[in-house]
């Protein structure tokens, strides 16, 4: 796996040779390929689907096109992204348990032949709108561990999903697969073990019925580097193998060992990318502990959304001032009260910091520039440059 500091050090070379305007993110596609090739090395047999939400890029989604990805969609606008750089529409899974038939009508026009599903509503819309298509079903796991939990917003039970995946098989569908998320930003390894333990039980049920699935969905959750200890890759190749064993050894043996597939968004661009700010104003607002308020021209609504709640803390390097380190209270632009970014996580910054200084929020290639908004206070959404050291390409406009 490249060492991270490789890609950062040119991102930082790019930032100094091209000073675009701030704030921007920039990202390295070397570190991408290198992500994609550590998790294809990891799991060769696996189909490999990149969560397009984690960054949109086109440069992104072009790249891992090329390297032999397939990928995660959730509307219609992912698909024809998907497809305007180079995928395959079979390549394309539709993961988004929530969808109009509209879309799913748009998708399958557009060569989607695999959807998720978590309800029957939404399975018989499939079977209307998609017909003959494979679908997944996704179950829902307790929220045990991720920094980003789904808190109960998708998936079903494992006996609904016994139900809808023989429901979809007389429905003409192909019933593919159980699928299941264990949470965004997953520290701990054997998080994966309930839902295959879960998916295990759904595939010999189903078996025995005589509904053979061939697929195990293991969705994301592999995490990306932010002030946390994350565990090794090969850490969570280790736990998810011995789990499938385990799970699915003894079947596997009768109905044969069904073909992974991985969503992987976060692991494949959070580490490569860098998020350039500046300092806009810093404010001493007396009772706030002695802490200065810092505030910078990116926040909750231009790029930091998974600041809410303080649940993602990104590291922040100080490229302009290496004065001694103060502690802050870090908020972004909008005349919102919400936009505050840490406060209840205490960061220290030099004391010489002042407006105009850069700084640098480290590892912000995932769920950044994809979260911004249109432009909430007229501050418009943040833009996007990649750059490619093969190329030697880099500065462009907004994504
Ligand atoms: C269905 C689905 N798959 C994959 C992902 C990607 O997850 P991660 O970025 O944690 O790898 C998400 C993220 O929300 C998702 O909703």
């Amino acid at each position: 796996m490249t060492d991270e500091t490789g890609g950062h050090a040119r991102i930082r070379r790019f930032l100094d040779e091209h000073a675009p305007a701030s704030p921007c993110l920039v990202i390295d596609l070397e570190t991408v390929r290198d992500r994609y090739r550590a998790l294809a090395g990891s799991w060769p047999e696996a189909d490999l689907l990149y969560a397009v939400k984690a960054n949109p890029a086109p440069e992104v989604v072009g790249l891992l096109a090329r390297s032999g990805a397939g990928f995660d969609v959730a509307s219609p606008g992912e698909v024809a992204l998907c497809l305007a750089e180079g995928a395959r529409p079979e390549s394309l899974s539709y993961g988004n348990t929530i969808k109009k038939r509209a879309d799913i009508e748009y998708a399958h026009s557009m060569g989607v032949r695999t959807f998720t599903t978590d309800s029957l509503q939404d399975l018989e819309n499939i079977a209307a709108a998609a017909p003959g298509s494979s679908v997944f079903c996704r179950i829902l796991l307790e929220d045990t561990g991720a920094l980003t939990p789904f808190r109960g917003k998708f998936g079903c039970s494992p006996e609904t999903a016994v139900r809808l995946l023989q429901r979809a098989a007389e429905l003409g569908l192909r019933a593919g697969g159980v699928s299941f998320h264990v949470g965004s930003q997953q520290l701990d390894p054997r998080a994966w073990d309930a839902g295959i333990a879960e998916a295990a039980t759904v595939t010999a049920k189903l078996a025995a019925a005589g509904t053979v699935l061939d697929a195990l969905n293991i969705g994301g959750g592999l995490p990306g580097r932010y002030t946390q200890r994350t565990p090794p890759l090969r850490d969570y190749v280790a736990a998810i193998a011995e789990s499938i064993d385990r799970h699915f050894g003894p079947m596997g043996a009768d109905a044969g060992t069904p073909r992974l597939v991985l969503e992987p968004g976060r692991f494949i661009v959070g580490d490569a990318g860098l998020l350039q700010t500046e300092v806009v104003l810093v404010a001493d607002r007396g009772p706030a502990d002695g802490r200065r308020w810092v505030y910078l021209d990116v926040g909750r609504y231009n790029g930091l959304a998974e600041a809410e709640g303080e649940a993602i803390t990104y590291r922040i390097a100080s490229p302009d001032k290496d004065g001694p380190p103060g502690p802050v209270i870090l908020a972004g632009p909008t005349c919102d009260g919400d936009d505050i970014i840490y406060q209840r996580n205490v960061y220290h910054l030099p004391t010489d910091l002042g407006p105009g200084d850069r700084l640098h929020i480290l590892n912000a290639g995932a769920y950044t520039a994809s979260y911004s908004s249109v432009g909430f206070n007229g501050f418009p959404p943040l833009p996007t440059h990649c750059i490619d050291h093969r190329t030697d390409t880099g500065l462009r406009g907004s994504v």
